[in-house]
């Protein structure tokens, strides 16, 4: 039943309509109509009330002190949230529906339940049995834990004002339904009201609150991205169902560094934390095989140590291929072509393929040396030493310009056993040589290719 007057407003431009259009008559967009709540009266005036009620206060007088944090009792999460679950944050999880965030979340809760807290799991997607029987598979059967099987967002509230739980998870919101509006649960009217109320909600209880997010590749149903903006902290899954692995990753933290990774791997009693995530994606590495070539990649604070491999083979028709995983596309092909200028090779006429192995992705400029030396080491037909890792960035003109922590990189690879570091050059100084590891210093492509091929 509806009880307020809505309206539908173009995303775009603001046209209202009183119902859902297709396009918008005014800026002519397909798809823009988003319901909301008809805040504007017939007079043109601004009505209704959402706010916290708040008043004005002298920015010294406010009480900045951090209310604590909750340890999860998972170092690799509390490691993604800046250091534990800060109290009265609000956390989006989103991720590939089978990714893992029910049972990841399922687990945290029964850590917290475990010591001595109540916590409640609301659901929306699975009947109460199925969430037992997979918490019996977790091992996560505390009476702490509370499980509530709604969707209708005014009865999740009701009940988390009966429980006063320490921790609440939503999964997902995006079956929670407010009967404010007639838009289907799963819309973006429908996602924005649910967290907007289950945020407001949390702040001024003070209780943490983590909200489960569809990622989907169908713009029918909204993606956990229109409320990136409204919570504390982002948290997306990576990895694919093809490997066991995966990876957290705090994309937006008001309350600690972002681009911080946790490390996980899916077993079958549930995610298991990995204490040692550059020996796992260096397990099944090939030694002494031409195109193989280790890099130091920075994950938030913390070193990674991964593989890249190419293929160069030659093109037999028509245009050469350039297929890359876990690189960016348009950044092989440029390294391709300063390979071709100032190396002298024919990589405009051998198809590419690059992938970094375990299906971990690196977007950082400081893998495009190890790129370089995979590409050539392929093209060449010879292997790179297996003992050596290589990071740095390279420009236009083949010049190979420096990164940030070095230091870091380098004493991971020396953990990791690595004998030999090639580096830009003007990181290289200050290292001196004959310790552990040889720090080698290369200021262009070329030297790369004289040093390590
Ligand atoms: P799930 O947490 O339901 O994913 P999401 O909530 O992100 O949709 O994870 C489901 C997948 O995880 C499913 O494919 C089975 C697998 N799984 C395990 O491999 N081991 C386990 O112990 C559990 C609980 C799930
Ligand atoms: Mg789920």
């Amino acid at each position: 039943m509806k009880n307020a007057r809505t309206v539908f407003l173009c995303q775009e431009c603001g046209h209202r309509s009183p119902k859902w259009m297709g396009r918008c008559p005014s800026c002519g967009l397909w798809n823009s109509f988003a319901e909301e709540l008809d805040t504007v009266d017939r007079a043109g005036t601004e009505v209704g009330d959402r706010g916290f009620g708040s008043r004005p206060v002298s920015i010294d007088a406010i009480d900045a002190h951090e209310k604590g944090r909750m340890d999860t009792g998972m170092g690799e999460f509390n490691r993604v949230l800046g250091g534990g679950l800060v109290i009265g944050s609000t956390v989006l999880l989103g991720g590939d529906p089978g990714i893992g965030k029910s049972t990841l979340l399922l687990q945290v809760l029964h850590r917290l339940a475990a010591a001595g807290l109540t916590v409640l799991y609301v659901s929306g997607e699975e009947s109460a049995r199925q969430i037992r029987l997979r918490a019996e598979r977790i091992g996560a059967l505390s009476p702490g834990l509370v499980v509530l099987v709604e969707v209708s967002l005014g009865a999740v509230i009701t009940q988390i004002e009966v429980l006063r739980p320490s921790v609440v998870v939503i999964d997902s919101v995006q079956t929670m339904y407010s009967d404010t509006y007639s838009s289907a649960p799963g819309s973006v009217t429908q996602v924005r009201e649910a967290s907007e109320k289950l945020i407001v909600h949390s702040k001024k209880t003070g209780i943490p609150l983590f909200l489960v997010g569809h990622v989907t590749k169908d713009g029918s149903i909204a993606g956990p991205r229109v409320l990136e903006h409204m919570v504390d902290t982002v948290l997306y899954f990576e990895g694919d169902s093809g490997h066991d692995f995966r990876i957290i990753r705090a994309v937006k933290n008001r309350f600690g560094p972002t681009n911080e990774i946790g490390v996980f791997e899916m077993r079958d009693r549930g995610l298991v934390e990995v204490d040692n995530p550059s020996a796992l994606f260096l397990s099944e590495r090939p030694r002494g095989v031409a195109g193989s070539v280790v890099t130091a990649a920075m994950e938030g604070s913390r070193p990674l140590l991964v593989e890249v491999q190419s293929l160069v083979s030659e093109t037999n028709f028509g245009i050469p291929r350039r297929t890359t995983i876990g690189v960016d596309h348009n950044r092989v092909s440029l390294l391709a072509a300063v390979l071709d200028r100032v190396c002298g090779f024919n990589l405009s006429g051998h198809d590419i393929f690059i992938n970094v192995a375990g299906g971990v992705k690196i977007g950082e400029p400081a893998a495009d040396l190890a790129a370089v030396a995979s590409l050539a080491s392929s093209y060449l037909k010879r292997p790179i030493d297996s003992g050596t890792i290589v990071f740095g960035e390279v420009g236009l003109t083949g010049e190979v310009r420096g990164v940030g922590q070095v230091e870091s990189r380098i004493k991971e690879a020396e953990r990791m056993g690595f004998t030999r570091c090639i580096v830009p050059r003007s990181a290289s100084e200050g290292f001196s040589a004959g310790k552990v590891v040889d720090v080698a210093g290369v200021s262009t492509v070329g030297e790369l290719i004289d040093r390590a091929l």
